[in-house]
């Protein structure tokens, strides 16, 4: 067992030409295990790609290539079991399943890193880590977007204002504020569900191998596009990570959004949602609180995950090309932001599930006469009376200021009123002036009539498989 020992210490393995022990302080910043060690599905599954390339290419004998498929099976079941013992030489997770591989299986373990580097396996390990992660997101996404879709469908035809600058708009309908949300998350779920990155396996250290690989073989093995046409990008790049994370921080910031504004709507002021218990928090002295905290922490989460792109695009900032070691940083900052964002998901469906739109306080929002929100409804009366819009907007614009003056809507000032703001003007325009009509009115593409709004509801529902 001594030769084992002496294999098993870095001294062994991978300090073959440097004398005597490596300095602790370095041994630690040097040592990954304990965060890529998540990334042993994708480094087991490499390594057994790699070994049935090299049997079929006649580089490994059949023999050895059975004992290192059925060593890896074994080192996979330990490192899900739980039961895999992590040494102190364990430097990172290529390291530890192959010293592992070899103990458990013998010199045969040792055949197995021909042709390879730990620059392409990690690098081949991370974008198979970054598919599963996609699909990951994409699914928890998807099943945020069904119940945003359904609950839009269930809200189809009720009103409630569109703010621009946090200040009454225009009347839209509630379903059509949650179907924007689907909207703003689907193009991230569809790039997430498809990444697909090129296979960095075969690059070696980045200036490829005399060996005869098949690299076409293994990426097909691994489900990646095809190999990376350059060895030196395949192992320099994280360029697909970054891509990832930008997809990430794009949709963490989209929850961030909803999670403010399910604080503001379930505040006193808004009033247009109420929490469930189930999703509501207390105070720790006012006895009366029902604090969104959940919302809260979706606004805030989300700066975890920018922050994790922020962090993977200084680390590779002005790194001379080739790999170097600050790309062990890269996992940490995936890793973190593929937890917010998932955690994140979960939270929004938690609180969407568990919340009850006030439809009639938003109606009220919408038809109280100190919010105009019909004022360009009352313009575009004009324009179809061949007024122009310019001109619409400023006599409006009169009646709006004399309205306020008096503290009315504009359906309460006389005929008189409109005749003097503008000629074209009379009491027909009083048709126009209910929202629901508004709202009805705006079939165009895009726009927030009900019946726009059921058939999309339906169509998302349709396409998120719901
Ligand atoms: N743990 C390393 C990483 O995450 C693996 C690659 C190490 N390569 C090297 N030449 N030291 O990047």
């Amino acid at each position: 067992m001594s030769g084992r020992k002496k294999d098993a210490g870095k001294a062994g393995i991978l300090r073959g030409h440097i004398k005597g022990q490596v300095h602790p302080a370095l041994d630690r910043i040097n040592k990954s295990f304990d965060v890529d060690r998540r990334l042993w599905r994708e480094d087991i599954a490499g390594s057994k790609a790699h070994a049935r390339m090299l049997g079929a290419q006649g580089i490994l004998a059949a023999g050895a290539v059975k004992k290192i498929l059925k060593g890896l099976d074994q080192v996979a079941a330990e490192l899900d079991s739980g039961t895999f013992v992590a040494l102190p030489d364990d430097e990172d997770v290529h390291m530890a399943v192959e010293r592992r591989l070899t103990e458990l299986i013998g010199p045969d373990g040792k055949r197995l890193h021909v042709g390879r580097s730990r620059n392409d396996q990690v690098a081949t390990d991370l974008r198979l880590y970054l598919v599963g992660l996609g699909r990951r997101v994409a699914d928890a996404l998807r099943g945020l977007e069904a119940l945003l879709a359904a609950r839009a469908a269930a809200h189809a035809s009720d009103l409630v204002p569109y703010y621009t600058h946090l200040q009454r708009a225009q009347p839209v309908t509630l379903g059509h504020v949650l179907l924007a949300w689907v909207e703003m998350l689907d193009p991230d779920r569809l790039a997430l569900d498809a990444v697909r990155p090129e296979s960095p396996l075969g690059a070696g250290a980045g200036a490829g191998t005399t060996f005869p690989l098949d690299r076409a073989a293994t990426a097909a093995e691994l489900g990646l596009s095809k190999p990376a046409r350059n060895s030196i990008e395949a192992v320099s790049s994280r360029r697909d990570a970054v891509l990832v994370l930008a997809h990430l921080a794009s949709a963490a910031t989209t929850l961030s959004r909803l999670g403010a504004d399910l604080v503001l709507w379930t505040s006193r002021e808004f009033g247009f949602a109420r929490l469930d218990d189930s999703v509501s928090t207390g105070s720790s002295i006012m006895p009366q609180k029902r604090n969104p905290d959940g919302a809260e922490l979706l606004r805030a989460k989300a700066a975890v995950v920018s922050g994790a792109l922020a962090r993977l695009l200084e680390i590779q900032r002005a790194l001379p090309l080739g790999y170097a070691k600050d790309l062990q940083e890269d996992k940490p900052a995936v890793f973190e932001a593929e937890d917010a964002v998932l955690q994140m998901i979960e939270v929004a469906e938690a609180m969407l599930s568990n919340v009850t739109f006030d439809v009639d306080r938003m109606r009220a929002a919408v038809v109280d006469p100190s919010g105009y929100m019909l004022a360009t409804e009352m313009a575009d009366f004009l324009v179809v009376r061949g007024v122009p819009f310019r001109e619409a907007y400023q006599a409006v614009g009169q009646l709006v200021r004399e309205a306020e003056r008096r503290g009315v809507g504009l359906e309460a000032l006389t005929d008189a009123d409109y005749a003097a703001a503008h000629p074209a003007l009379d009491a027909t325009v009083r048709r126009v002036l209910d929202p629901d009509r508004a709202v009805a009115r705006r079939r165009i593409v895009g726009g927030p009539a009900p019946s726009n709004v059921r058939r999309e509801a339906r169509a998302w529902s349709k396409r998120l498989g719901a």
